[in-house]
């Protein structure tokens, strides 16, 4: 199933590695904010050091267009990465060009020099080759493990497999078995949780696990567009009613495979001090909007997930940074840690109600990707993964 090479298969003694890291982390007044992907990399950057390469390890952080944007620099990063670590990093900044090449052929065997953001250069988002051929002129053999990423062509992760030996690093190759095998041969019951604002994110998704899962259940902002396609008025809920047309196609197709909240809270404002309501679900008043499932449902859910053996979860189920709206989201959370089922939890918002309600240590796999593990559920292929060299 996991057909790539990996750093396993290099011999990378005494040599510079390129590595391709998604340290794309929450900043806060300049520091970094969450290190879960930064400990996410550790194990790859242990087994190269271990191994005797040199390190040059770059990211993106952010989306500054193009532009060399201070505030978005990978600055920070670097004595966090050293703390963890325990080995000195050097940070330069830049990602290529003669200073650069200067310090990156200057290191030897145990060292690590963290690039400057990827992204400052618009040649990144592109995947311009040259760009690329200067970024692989730093070093011998190139190391994707930025999961994160792997959704995106690029040129540090894509671009530069064209010209070094690529391969695979240990946390790609452990998000691709747990998502890969989860897809491909899933114990059964199967229950995927899908939620979130948005239901055309996620439209593929749910086609791809029609064809797998046993149960879908349905939560979050994107509920609502399913209301509304069986034709129950939302009030002032958010709706995508371009989609609603699919919604309805997706509700019929699914039949009972796909479940939706039989009960919400309701608020009258989108704020932690509104007024609300639990209601069972039915034409909901002007004025007030669905922010979270309600409890019947977290009890119907919750029995469906206790019989899972496999369990995959992409998006809360209400605007869980409220409190008044997080119930149905850290019940849910309860419910996956509680059962015996194997349980694989997308990234972004999901991963973070599982870190806040601390469960992370009982559910069997976190990703540390939003968008890639997203495309995984999609069926999608992952152009990082791709540019890799396959196994023998
Ligand atoms: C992510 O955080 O999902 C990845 O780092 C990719 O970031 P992007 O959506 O800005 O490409």
């Amino acid at each position: 199933m996991f057909n790539k090479k990996t750093l396993r298969d290099v011999d990378v003694q005494g040599k510079r590695v390129l590595v391709r890291v998604d340290f794309n982390v929450p900043l806060e007044e300049g520091r970094v904010a969450d290190d879960t992907r930064i400990r996410a990399a550790l194990p790859t950057l242990r087994y190269l050091l271990d191994h005797g390469a040199a390190l040059i390890l770059c990211s993106h952080l952010g989306r500054p267009k193009g532009e060399r944007r201070p505030e978005l620099s990978l600055r920070p990063v670097a004595p966090v990465l050293q703390d963890l670590l325990g080995e000195r990093v050097t940070f330069v900044d830049d990602c290529i060009g003669p200073l650069v090449e200067a310090a990156a052929h200057s290191l030897g065997s145990g060292e690590i020099l963290l690039l400057e953001n990827t992204r400052f250069y618009p040649q990144e988002k592109k995947n311009d080759p040259e760009f690329a051929r200067q970024l692989a002129s730093l070093a011998e053999v190139f190391v994707n493990d930025a999961f994160g990423t792997a959704h995106r062509a690029h040129a540090s992760n894509v671009g530069v497999a064209a010209y070094l030996p690529a391969v695979a690093g240990l946390l790609m190759e452990k998000e691709i078995r747990y998502l890969g095998q989860v897809l491909a041969e899933p114990q059964r019951p199967f229950v995927a949780i899908l939620g979130g604002a948005k239901i055309s994110d996620k439209i593929g998704v749910i086609r791809n696990l029609l064809a797998k899962a046993d149960q879908i259940l349905i939560g979050g902002g994107m509920a609502n567009t399913f209301f509304l396609a069986e034709g129950y008025p939302v009030g002032d809920s958010l709706v995508e009613r371009d989609v609603l047309e699919t919604a309805r196609q997706l509700v019929e197709e699914a039949g009972p495979r796909l479940r939706l909240p039989v009960d919400v809270v309701i608020a009258d404002a989108f704020s932690a001090e509104a007024q609300t309501r639990i209601v069972d679900m039915g034409p909901i008043p002007d004025g007030w909007r669905i922010l979270d499932i309600g409890p019947e449902t977290v009890e119907r859910y919750a029995r469906v997930i206790s019989q899972a053996r496999t369990v995959v979860w992409n998006g809360p189920m209400g605007v869980f940074e409220l409190p008044p709206f997080a119930r149905g989201t850290f019940a849910l959370a309860q419910a996956v840690a509680d059962s015996q089922a194997q349980s694989i939890i997308g990234g972004g918002d999901s991963a973070a109600a599982i870190q806040q309600s601390g469960l992370a240590e009982r559910v069997t796999h976190i990703s540390t990707g939003g968008g890639a593990s997203l495309k995984m559920l999609e069926g999608a292929e992952l152009p990082g993964l791709s540019a890799l060299l396959d196994a023998d």
